[in-house]
């Protein structure tokens, strides 16, 4: 029998966690998924000259673990965008999702991410080439906006034209991007929030899957949104804060789980972390993404500088790391 060798899955993102270059690395995501079960998780933003002309293994590197996990593209040229959603699914990722929001000047002159946003025929080219190459879903990150462009009727042109490609889900992190003069960090703060344009969007297109993205910092306020939206993603709180993804599963995806203790999560990323040092990798490689973990709780600090400080003159990691489980034990 001709089984397929790899059932279709229907990916919720009814809660996710932002693509974060330099942040939600391979080490990243599976420690969230010690965390969470059902939250989706993106890549970092991985450029279609990045695949074509590197090395698309290291780039695409995944473990099984990580699933449910969406891969994030950056380009503009339909043709590469379309070969390199192709070898996000031949590598299993279960979405392809195009970056329309990312601001830097370095991406800008490329073509890729926020500046998008003014040449909505091109996403919709680029996205309709996207979804003839592969068979999993393709979807689009977008800002509501970018300086000279920021009406909602330029907003539902574009959200419009994408569509019209075929598009059925758009995350819309839901402020403007200042595409001269502000760093991205600054882009992540300074132009004001407006999730009434995002919940305006929804209305005004019901068929469309909405995903909320933009200083979202409580399970609270997600279960509010989701009132409103098809879905959250969280972003930076996510990253500060992981411990958050604990009570994901439960509260919103209505999972009858135990949530995993913040000591069992860094337990489990053991065997993981020894299989990296096999590797020739550092610990810390690894470990710098779990230092959000050490909040709230007393030797919290001391979890902290064990991970970030000691450990860059540990003779023996692996001890560090018993040491810091024991830490967290009973938190
Ligand atoms: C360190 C960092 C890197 C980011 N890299 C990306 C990226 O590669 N692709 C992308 O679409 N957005 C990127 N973003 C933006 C986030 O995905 C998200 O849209 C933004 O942080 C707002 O959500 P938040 O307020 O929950 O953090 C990045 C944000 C941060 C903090």
């Amino acid at each position: 029998m001709n089984l397929p060798s790899k059932p279709a899955t229907t990916v919720s993102r009814r809660f996710s966690v932002a693509p974060m270059m330099d942040w939600t690395d391979r080490h990243c995501r599976y420690f969230l998924r010690q965390l969470s079960r059902h939250t989706l998780l993106y890549t970092e933003m991985v450029t279609t000259g990045a695949l074509l002309h590197g090395e698309a293994a290291r780039f695409l590197r995944h473990d099984e673990c990580e699933h449910p996990l969406a891969l994030q593209l950056g380009g503009s040229v339909p043709a590469e965008l379309a070969a390199c959603a192709r070898l996000g699914e031949a590598a299993g990722y279960d979405e392809i999702n195009l970056n329309v929001g990312c601001p830097s000047d370095r991406v800008q002159n490329n073509m890729i991410g926020a500046c998008l946003m003014g040449h909505p025929q091109l996403v919709a080219e680029c996205v309709k080439a996207m979804r003839d190459a592969v068979g999993v879903e393709v979807t689009v990150k977008h800002r509501i906006g970018i300086n000279g462009r920021d009406s909602y009727a330029e907003l539902c042109d574009f959200v419009g034209q994408v569509r019209e490609a075929g598009c059925r889900s758009f995350t819309v992190h839901a402020r403007i991007a200042i595409l001269e003069g502000l760093s991205p960090k600054q882009n992540r703060e300074v132009p004001p929030l407006r999730y009434d344009i995002a919940a305006q969007l929804k209305r005004d297109f019901p068929d469309l899957e909405i995903i909320l993205n933009g200083g979202i910092k409580t399970l609270d306020e997600c279960r509010e949104h989701l009132r409103t939206f098809d879905g959250v993603m969280l972003g930076r709180e996510a990253y500060h804060n992981p411990y958050l993804l604990a009570q994901v599963d439960q509260q919103l995806f209505a999972s009858d789980a135990t949530p995993i203790s913040r000591a069992q999560a860094l337990r489990n990323m053991r065997p993981y972390i020894e299989r990296h040092i096999a590797e020739g990798g550092a610990m810390h490689h690894v470990t710098r993404h779990v230092l959000g973990l050490g909040q709230g709780f007393p030797g919290a600090r001391r979890f902290r500088q064990l991970l970030s400080v000691d450990i860059h003159k540990a003779a023996q990691p692996l001890a560090l790391l018993d040491q810091a489980i024991g830490l967290l034990e009973g938190h």
